[in-house]
């Protein structure tokens, strides 16, 4: 019997006493201060006890009475109900989900996974350096070398910033290309795609205009996304980003950030000249906006140099330059870079202190000696003609083969961007291709709201020469049997379980 129930009654206050009562009991029930089966005191006597008319106490039973609390039996007296929990029910994961992740269309990224894993499907989705190109002998060496010299030191935790001696060499490799900057400018992240993902985290509130290019890259279309910005899209031709249109939406829809890759963008290749450059920055200074530079590729030229990067235009501290180590070096480092001005990273360094602490400390140290040994120029030495070969190779088969697409050909980067003539899907011919043992991206995935639904981005870095013809001979055979048969009306674009970079 729950004879010493201790209820104390506050009558200054505004709260009924009877739902005082009710309150402490249903929190002493909750606590389990009160067990299942015990008795609880007569309403006479709990009335009397607290000094209360016996009808407050029947309101507050029968209060807890209804929640299921508490069970009365006439003559028995009343009673902490037994609890029953209904039967287990399984977990729904997909209803738990938050909204904004629910809103983010995957169901096309699915498709794509399924079909590349499959046995003796050629991808030209990723865009990935080539596995058998990746400096493996180097990076075992230089790996060896920072363990045995500085031993334990390469395993420990890093700073959030990151590496120091890896800071320093990116800042000397941002002051050769012409940028001002220093190696407190630099935090070293977990991949390039951290770095947009931070600035999404500590520059966008939910509804923040963004002006992005159109199209552009899927990882930061679904970045943005998922902060629930507002993306618009700036057209682009075969020289970049249209900067007129873009000085125009600047001023009309006043954009919190401004994202471009202004070299070798992924997907389209496109390269912007160094004076849409220049009047980029102005149009940008003009409205007070910030720039994200977006630039892993920017070493991957196959001809003449790129024109600067906006970093090392930028004189006002607005552009904010990412870089990464995933093309150039290995994608499974998961080493990338953001450089900016000291408020962004102090607020930036803080942010990513919350999500992942810091970047992980082997690869960062074994990074840093493979640059300062030499080993990073060297092996883009090496790389850019044998991908320049397989750019070459994609192209002349795309011309023999499937000569009714068009393409600009790529001066840099992975990637090429066939358009079809009009009135074609390449939705349509994604899933004719995927039959034949073939996979790409299908351009439409990568524009902010539905864009040209002619494009393919075709990735060239990853299969050598004989794969490469051998892809776009099944392609082909899709586009043959598509001519024949015409389009489906019901295919329909929904935007990978599996990285699709
Ligand atoms: C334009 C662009 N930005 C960012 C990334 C992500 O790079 P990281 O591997 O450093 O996260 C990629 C990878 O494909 C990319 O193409």
């Amino acid at each position: 019997m729950a004879e010493g129930l201790q209820i104390n009654l506050d009558r200054r206050q505004g709260e009924p006493l009877y739902q005082q009562i009710t309150r402490q009991v249903r929190a002493k029930i909750v606590a389990g201060d009160l067990s299942p089966g015990q008795r609880l005191p007569t309403e006479r006597s709990l009335a009397q006890k607290l000094g209360v008319h016996r009808n407050t106490i029947v309101s507050a039973y029968a209060e807890l009475e209804a929640d299921g609390l508490i069970t009365s039996h006439v003559g028995r007296g009343t009673f902490v109900a037994q609890r029953e929990l209904p039967a287990e029910r399984p977990v729904v994961w997909s209803e738990l989900f938050a909204q904004r992740l629910r809103r983010l269309d995957e169901a096309y990224f699915r498709e794509l996974a399924r079909h590349s894993s499959r046995p003796g499907v050629i991808s030209l989705a990723g865009a990935t350096p080539a596995p058998e190109l990746l400096p493996t002998k180097h990076f075992t060496q230089v790996l060896q070398e920072v363990l045995r010299r500085h031993g334990q030191a390469v395993l420990e935790p890093s700073t959030r910033e990151g590496h120091g001696p890896l800071r320093e060499w990116i800042a000397q490799d941002l002051q050769c290309r012409g940028a001002v900057v220093g190696a407190e400018n630099v935090v070293i992240l977990s991949g390039n795609q951290q770095g947009l993902s931070l600035l999404a985290q500590v520059l966008l509130d939910p509804g923040d205009p963004v002006l992005v290019e159109a199209p552009t890259y899927l990882g930061g279309l679904r970045v943005l996304g998922l902060a629930e910005a507002v993306l618009w899209g700036v057209p682009m031709d075969s020289g970049g980003l249209l900067v007129d249109v873009l000085q125009e939406l600047l001023l009309r829809r006043r954009p919190k950030l401004i994202y471009t890759q202004p070299t070798f963008q992924n997907p389209t290749g496109a390269t912007l000249g160094r004076e849409r450059r220049e009047h980029l920055l102005a149009a940008a200074g003009a409205a007070a906006v910030p720039v994200v530079e977006d630039d892993p590729y920017g070493a991957l030229y196959y001809g003449a140099p790129p024109p600067p990067a906006l970093k090392a235009l930028d004189r006002s501290g607005r552009v904010v330059y990412l870089g990464t180590f995933s093309k150039v070096l290995a994608p499974g480092l998961r080493i990338g870079y953001l450089v900016g001005p000291e408020p962004l990273l102090h607020q930036l360094v803080l942010a990513r202190g919350i999500q992942d602490l810091h970047s992980n400390t082997p690869a960062q140290w074994a990074a840093a000696e493979f640059c300062a040994q030499g080993y990073l120029d060297e092996h883009l030495e090496a790389v850019r003609p044998l991908y320049r070969r397989r750019r070459d190779a994609l192209a002349e088969a795309l011309h023999k083969y499937l000569p009714e697409g068009q393409f600009a050909l790529p001066e840099g980067g992975f990637n090429l961007w066939l358009e079809m003539p009009e009135g074609w899907r390449a939705l349509d011919l994604f899933r004719l291709a995927a039959e034949r043992g073939m996979v790409f991206v299908v351009g439409e995935s990568c524009y902010p709201s539905g864009g040209n639904e002619r494009c393919l981005r075709l990735n060239f870095s990853a299969q050598p020469e004989e794969v490469l013809v051998e892809a776009v001979k099944r392609l082909a055979a899709a586009a043959r049997e598509l001519a024949r048969h015409g389009r489906s009306k019901e295919t329909q674009l929904n935007t990978a379980t599996r990285p699709i970079v």
